[in-house]
């Protein structure tokens, strides 16, 4: 977002303030902010008894930077908190998951009562199949109720799952298996997709032969399409699972047991495995779904569009609302499998109260038509969030008037894979919200915004977001890399955690995020780092040396633009040129993952670069964005960029 754009949204400065009427029901009251900030540490070991913990915790927070523990002495089981204490309490009929599919008409209720079973079925196979606590297992599955089991009973062992987006491919999973030594994979044959099936056996079986440690590979059939099977390896989900006890006894684990590892791009070519415990991360997800979404567990309907394998999904889709005892509804397609207007049938369907989503697909709905959400009532919806990238007002406005009636308090929440969960948000019920701003810290949470020297600015000034005290829900680290999590997160200002976003302070202290500020770009709200997609581009045999940025991009928020030099002569005119970058696009895809796939490829017999023999990508972006070029006088051929300039001819699809 233009820095022009901002101030013209700063200047209409419109606010909306809570009804009166929802400030009054609303979990978050405004002394909550008091008793966080009297004792932060306080407030979460408060936060820590909405779980059931079989030791309760004596420490709160053992602080030796940059490791943190919460609640260490504790002991508890996730799954257990997740499930099992719900049905204790008489609540096993009620619906924990309303599952819709990708193809209308087909759906499940399961209950909290069978997700106990489905759990503890689940758990027993993979003791069969020898999973023992402390053990890794990869999940790399469609959106469909086994693949919440799978991460459950993983917890249940005290296994820690390492889930793995299904739009990954072969090579990033194995990557992914290797780099946290994950003994066990979870997947399906496949998924559908618009109806149609989409293989994801094949990938696996793809990865695992550079993965010859992985043991065993438990199998949901999903489609029914004929998958390869290994002897030996391979167990059907419906055979080994259904045919377990429906009882599997909890262990409990420490507080710190690792529950979750999730991988995420860097600035580096290698994604990172951010990792997760158990006690804090719960506290912290419970703590933030209940007070953020204004979740009331016997009424309200709790949809996160996302993905399990993201950490919006971990954290909203599994681990908070399934603590907070929700009833949610998970949707295995795509916003327009089955027509344009899917989303709103499903809201109406199930009287949706709470929809969170991220701003990339409320900019897609909102270019589809209003027609949409109009023809369906959707006045069970009571508060909208977002999440993954910064909102744009237009966007917002959209949510608040088309979606939300004017009248649903919208939470625009900053967090990251790191954070494990929200850090920066409005409280329904109490915020008077801006469009496009994320607002203020959770209570119990401390962000400021700091300059180049980590001197804190004042209002109205812009600089880097950090973190100033740990969290509980905070990262433990990079598996297996720990010096990398020093120097990445906690070396670029002394003490504080470095979030890689640059954010500003409005006149009233209010924060608006504003984007990264390294090299990871935000493509439709998936993270991808430039240097990943570059090193992709050059394992392609005709590709001689690449360069990437995120390009700002009007749906997807950023869209990656790649300038490339051939190993044969760009103005080869025997070589198709449209044949060769939609060789390398599809490479690009077959390396990392369709999403990856550059939106553009510019082919330039050479790229900027400084004197000392760096790639100019600030240059580049400028390029990709059609701005004007500024100061060249460190290039060493600046007619390059002119060239590429040129190159780039008409069809740049930036508005600056
Ligand atoms: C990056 C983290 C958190 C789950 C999804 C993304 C950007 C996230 C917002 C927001 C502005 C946001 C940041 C952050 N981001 N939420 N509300 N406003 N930017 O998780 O893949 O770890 O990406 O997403 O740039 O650093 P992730």
């Amino acid at each position: 977002m233009s820095e022009a754009k901002l101030e013209a949204w700063h200047e209409e400065n419109r606010k909306f303030a809570p009804s009166a009427e929802f400030a009054a029901q609303a979990n978050a009251q405004p002394s909550i902010y008091d008793e966080a900030d009297a004792n932060p540490e306080a407030w979460w070991r408060r936060q820590a008894d909405r779980l059931t913990w079989e030791k309760a915790p004596t420490s709160t927070l053992e602080w030796d930077l940059p490791n943190a523990k919460w609640f260490s002495d504790g002991t508890l089981n996730a799954s257990v908190n997740c499930v099992d204490r719900h049905v204790a309490a008489g609540r096993g009929s009620k619906v924990a998951y309303h599952w819709v599919g990708d193809r209308e008409g087909e759906s499940r209720t399961i209950t909290y009562a069978d997700l106990q079973v489905m759990v503890a079925q689940a758990a027993n196979a993979l003791v069969e199949l020898g999973v023992v606590a402390g053990d890794r297992v990869a999940i790399y599955m469609p959106m469909i109720p086994e693949a919440v089991v799978a991460m459950l009973a993983c917890a249940r062992l005290g296994a820690a799952h390492s889930v793995v987006f299904a739009g990954f491919s072969a090579d990033a999973l194995s990557s992914r298996i290797l780099d946290s030594d994950c003994r066990y994979v979870i997947t399906a044959d496949g998924a559908f997709r618009r109806g149609a099936p989409s293989p994801l056996k094949p990938a696996v079986d793809e990865a695992l032969r550079s993965c010859p440690d992985v043991k065993a590979v438990l199998v949901v059939r999903r489609t029914g399409e004929d998958v390869v099977w290994t002897e030996g390896r391979d167990y059907w989900w419906h055979e080994l699972v259904e045919r377990q006890p429906t009882e599997h006894t909890p262990e409990f684990f420490p507080a710190e047991q690792t529950l979750i590892i999730m991988y995420t791009s860097g600035t580096t070519a290698k994604p990172k495995g951010i990792y997760h415990t158990t006690g804090g991360y719960l506290t912290h997800v419970a703590t933030t779904h209940h007070y953020i979404f204004d979740l009331k567990a016997d009424t309200d309907v709790f949809w996160t569009a996302a993905d399990i394998g993201w950490i919006t999904g971990h954290s909203y889709i599994v681990y908070g609302p399934l603590a907070n005892g929700a009833t949610q509804v998970m949707y295995e397609g795509l916003p327009d499998s089955g027509g344009k207007d899917r989303w709103w049938k499903i809201i109406e369907q199930y009287k949706v109260t709470i929809l969170y989503t991220a701003p990339t697909t409320i900019r897609t709905l909102m270019k589809w038509g209003e027609e949409y959400p109009a023809s369906h009532d959707l006045s069970s919806l009571r508060v909208l969030g977002t999440v993954g990238e910064p909102i744009n007002p237009e966007a917002w406005m959209w949510y608040r008037e088309h979606i939300g009636a004017n009248r649903c308090p919208i939470v625009d929440t900053w967090w990251q894979t790191e954070t494990g969960g929200i850090l920066v948000t409005p409280l329904p019920g109490i915020s008077v919200t801006k469009p496009g701003a994320a607002m203020r810290a959770f209570p119990g949470i401390s962000v400021d915004v700091v300059d180049n020297e980590g001197r804190s600015v004042g209002n109205g000034e812009g600089g880097y977001l950090v973190v100033t005290k740990p969290w509980p829900g905070m990262t433990r680290g990079i598996y297996g890399d720990p010096a990398r999590f020093l120097e990445t997160y906690w070396s670029r200002f002394p003490g504080v955690y470095f979030a890689g976003d640059g954010a500003k302070r409005d006149a009233d202290g209010d924060l608006w995020l504003l984007g990264r500020v390294d090299d990871v770009m935000n493509i439709s709200g998936h993270r991808l780092s430039t240097t990943e997609v570059e090193h992709a581009l050059v394992g392609h045999p005709a590709v001689a040396e690449a360069a990437v940025v995120g390009a700002s991009d009007d749906t997807t928020g950023q869209a990656i633009v790649a300038f490339v030099t051939l190993r044969l002569s760009a103005d080869d005119a025997s070589k198709d040129q449209t044949e060769v970058i939609e060789e390398i696009r599809a490479h690009v895809a077959r390396v990392i993952s369709p999403i990856a796939k550059p939106r553009q490829i510019i082919l330039t017999p050479e790229l900027p670069k400084t004197r000392s023999g760096k790639i100019m990508r600030r240059l580049l972006r400028d390029v990709a964005e059609n701005r004007h070029l500024g100061d060249v006088t460190t290039l060493t051929d600046p007619t390059v960029v002119n060239m590429i300039a040129g190159l780039m001819g008409s069809h740049t699809g930036s508005e600056d």
